[in-house]
């Protein structure tokens, strides 16, 4: 539905800041696809956003929506904002103030340069659309009466009433309380999954990213670093900067010993031992290597029997209960931390001698 090739937009930079921007970003979105932009702040989520809406002109590259060129910097072709069939919400509502929920809502279909709708024709929209975000109650009410994330609900709505082939949103969630922001993003995948339109959402949550969206592209400093469903980017981050922006995890530096392939296990020799790692792609022996595995994943035993492959010994520095979840801190014997998070009625306390249990599947090299 959507392809973006090789965008670039350059902002001049302050004296003795670095340039920003977006360099050299591709991606495919596919039909009815919740698809996420997930980076931190100042990586390049809303000027690429932005630039496929057509609110900026990138330097160079290729948009592509629906088959149609709507920007190419070598045919010098870009189709301004209004032609685009683009619905957009941002962080700020946007909402106006002096026309009630109904008009706010109706506001795209009465400027439509494209279509004049019959007065049933605009009710008949207006009303399922108001009534997919669940305010067709409210429609007489002025906008301003409304509460936060109501207001919110408006402005997708109003998005939505064109039925855009494509609906971009911009942070739209993060003027909300955390408990009302939870509950919104499963009403936003609902909404998003029944009204089938592609979506590009863009948010520096990474647990939101997780929980919403079918695909998800990680940026940093401009590029994007990794691209593929929730699940992949958790459970095999290509980089450091993946691993360490998506939940916590641990990482060990070392030195690959025998050639890998790719999807294959080799042995990494690292500051905590000779340990089995799982390798996402190919790998040449000698080849400087980290490994991360996330907290959940280690598996913490104690201490009998001879010393098994992937298992290091250490102590127990403390246990903190979380509820369904105790977070251990353990000092591995030779220095090195290592965070475990497991079921708090294994046992183990603070103090203790264990073993920790680095599972092969589960100890994931990375080169960054
Ligand atoms: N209009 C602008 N002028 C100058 N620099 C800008 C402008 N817009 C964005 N930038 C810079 O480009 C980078 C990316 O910004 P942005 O796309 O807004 O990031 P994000 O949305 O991921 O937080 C940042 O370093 C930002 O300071
Ligand atoms: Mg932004």
């Amino acid at each position: 539905m959507l392809r973006v090739q090789n965008l670039v937009k350059k902002y001049q930079a302050q004296v003795g800041e670095p340039v920003g921007g977006v360099f050299d970003v591709s991606f495919e979105v596919k039909q009815g696809e919740l698809f996420t932009l997930l980076g931190p702040s100042g990586c390049g989520k809303t000027t690429t956003l932005r630039s496929i809406a057509g609110l900026e002109t990138p330097d160079s590259g290729q948009i592509t929506l629906a088959g149609q060129a709507i920007f190419d910097s070598a045919a010098e072709q870009m189709i301004p904002m209004y032609d685009r069939d683009i619905g957009m919400v941002f962080q700020s509502y946007a909402i106006w103030p002096h026309m009630s929920v109904f008009e706010n809502a109706a506001y795209p279909l009465r400027v439509s340069r494209k279509v004049r709708y019959s007065r049933e024709d605009l009710q008949s929209r207006v009303e399922h659309v108001l009534n997919m975000v669940g305010l067709v109650k409210y429609k007489n009410r002025s906008a301003t009466q409304l509460s936060g994330g109501q207001q919110q609900r408006l402005a997708l709505a109003r998005a939505l009433v064109r039925e855009p082939k494509l609906l971009l949103l911009d942070e739209p969630l993060s003027n909300l309380d955390a408990q009302l922001r939870e509950q919104m993003r499963a009403e936003l995948k609902r909404i998003q999954s029944e009204w089938g339109v592609t979506t590009i959402y863009v948010t520096h949550d990474q647990a939101e990213a997780m929980a919403i969206s079918d695909r998800v592209a990680v940026m940093d400093q401009g590029k994007l670093v990794q691209l593929g469903p929730p699940d992949d980017i958790y459970e095999l981050p290509r980089s450091e900067f993946v691993a360490g922006f998506i939940g916590r995890t641990n990482l060990f530096k070392g030195t690959l010993k025998t050639s890998a392939s790719a999807g294959g296990k080799s042995i990494v020799e690292s500051n905590i031992g000779s340990i089995q790692c799982h390798f996402p792609t190919q790998s040449q022996a000698g080849q400087p290597v980290s490994f991360v595995i996330r907290p959940e994943n280690v598996i913490l035993q104690t201490i009998s029997g001879a010393q098994e492959q992937n298992a290091i010994e250490g102590r127990v520095t403390s246990r903190i209960y979380l509820g369904e979840i105790a977070e251990f801190a353990i000092d591995l014997d030779g220095g090195h931390q290592l965070l475990v998070r497991a079921p708090p009625g294994n046992g183990i306390k603070a103090g203790d001698r264990i073993r920790a249990y680095l599972p092969p599947d589960k100890t994931i090299a990375i080169f960054s």
